[in-house]
């Protein structure tokens, strides 16, 4: 049966911008690979009509940081994958935080700068290397500029940096990449950034859609199951996920990072095989979604802390390449008109005034919107179900050897 979040929480059902924002801090991922998105400007009153007070943007596009001036809506921008190179020189990196952060201070609130898009999953060691010097670099100019108490410096990582994510207190990084995140999350902890994920229960769905409950993945009840190692009951794939995420961070000693999901979402459509990718089970997923963050819940082992989620995304994006899923994790398509009813009303918002020029981000597929990210949809995802959890004491006390993230989870149900 669809839930209807908005008997929960009637806030919710209206679109008054100003209800939203007392009650709940949404962001959204304004990704812009296509050739068939709205004007900014016109873009402003969408983005208020769902609540959104945080945007986050792959690039630093000046059309969208002027249009949404002295809106208070908060950004996040990115300095995009082929940068990170040429930011090793101080110069540079200064000159990139004048032009594309500093230009539009105070009047645009620009809260951090994400150097790179899931950089580590790329296997470029090239890339990697060049990761945590760019975000010193960043940083330093930053500071030079005297703004960095107010811009943050961090990255977003997929969730395939994670080895081991099941249960969740066995979450563990890639060895691979133990020591470059070591680093990262050292970084993190001096300057006071949020350490970023992007996490989606789709592709774990998809990768394995007879194991996996839907009902665990949508946040619906009913399902669950118990970390055997902490005893935490997860009802939803996502708090796993992320639990796993925190687990990894602790191990290497930094429980004082804050970790903020960057991204997170579910598409309304895909191919043949992408198994659970409806406008009906997206609905239900960021519809659930929305409800825990309006409810301020944290995880099973952070109940306190603020994600800080950001959902993926706010349009469809019709130029992005990868299975059809990845054209669709929109909740709007490009004319502004919802892709499925979240109980928000955004009649008369838009009119379709499309801008010929794709956003400066357009081209730029290797920093561009994820999910895209890293090929591998199953990468980094676990794949449970409420009834394997049932299952898990005697399986998994033996050792967690054989949670290799890589290893295609198929239990017998
Ligand atoms: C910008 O956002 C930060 C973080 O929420 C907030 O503390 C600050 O007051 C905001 N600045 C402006 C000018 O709105
Ligand atoms: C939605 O907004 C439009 C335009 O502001 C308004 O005419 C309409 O009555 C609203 N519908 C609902 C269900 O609130
Ligand atoms: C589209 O919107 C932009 C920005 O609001 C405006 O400058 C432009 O004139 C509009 N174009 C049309 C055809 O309405
Ligand atoms: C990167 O390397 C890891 C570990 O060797 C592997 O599991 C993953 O599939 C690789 N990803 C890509 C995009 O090549």
């Amino acid at each position: 049966m669809p839930m209807d979040f908005r008997h929960h929480s009637p806030i919710l059902l209206f679109s008054a911008s100003l209800f939203f924002t007392a009650a709940f801090s949404l962001g959204i991922n304004y990704g812009q690979i296509a050739n068939n998105l709205p004007h900014p400007e016109a873009v402003v009153p969408l983005v208020k009509s769902i609540g959104a007070t945080r945007v986050k943007l792959y690039d630093a596009d000046p059309r969208v940081l002027k249009a949404f001036a002295n809106t208070g809506v908060e950004f996040i921008v990115g300095l995009g994958n082929e940068d990170l190179a040429r930011m090793r020189d101080p110069k540079q990196a200064q000159a990139w935080v004048k032009t594309n952060v500093q230009r539009y201070l105070p009047a645009t609130n620009i809260t951090s700068i994400a150097v790179g898009n899931e950089v580590l999953t790329f296997n470029d060691s090239t890339l990697s290397t060049n990761l945590l010097p760019a975000m010193e670099s960043v940083h330093s100019a930053l500071v030079s500029l005297n703004l960095d108490k107010q811009v943050m410096v961090t990255t977003a990582h997929n969730l395939g940096i994670l080895e081991v994510s099941y249960p969740p207190s066995a979450g563990a990084f890639r060895r691979d990449l133990t020591q470059k995140l070591s680093c990262i999350l050292d970084f993190h902890s001096k300057v006071g950034s949020p350490f970023l994920i992007n996490a989606y229960p789709f592709f774990a769905y998809k990768a394995n859609p007879k194991q996996v409950s839907l009902d665990f993945v949508l946040f619906e009840t009913g399902s669950g199951m118990v970390d055997p190692a902490s005893g935490l009951h997860y009802d939803n794939m996502f708090y796993a996920q992320v639990d796993a995420a925190h687990s990894a961070v602790e191990k290497l000693g930094y429980k004082n990072v804050c970790l903020q999901i960057s991204e997170t979402g579910w598409p309304s459509k895909g191919d043949a095989d992408e198994f659970g990718a409806t406008p009906e089970n997206a609905r239900k997923y960021n519809g659930n979604l929305m409800k825990l963050i309006a409810d301020k819940k944290g995880t099973p082992m952070r109940p306190n802390s603020d994600l800080n989620i950001y959902v993926f995304a706010l349009f469809n994006e019709n130029e992005k390449p990868g299975p059809t899923s990845e054209r669709n994790f929109g909740l709007f398509k490009p004319d502004g008109t919802p892709v499925y009813n979240l109980g928000f009303n955004t009649t008369g918002l838009i009119s379709t005034n499309t801008s010929s020029s794709a956003g400066s981000s357009g081209g730029t597929t290797s920093s561009g919107s994820s999910p895209a990210g890293t090929g591998t949809s199953s990468n980094g995802y676990l794949s449970i179900t409420a009834d394997d959890a049932e299952r898990l004491p005697s399986q998994w006390s033996l050792s967690f050897l054989c949670l290799i993230v890589s290893t295609v989870l198929a239990f017998q149900l």
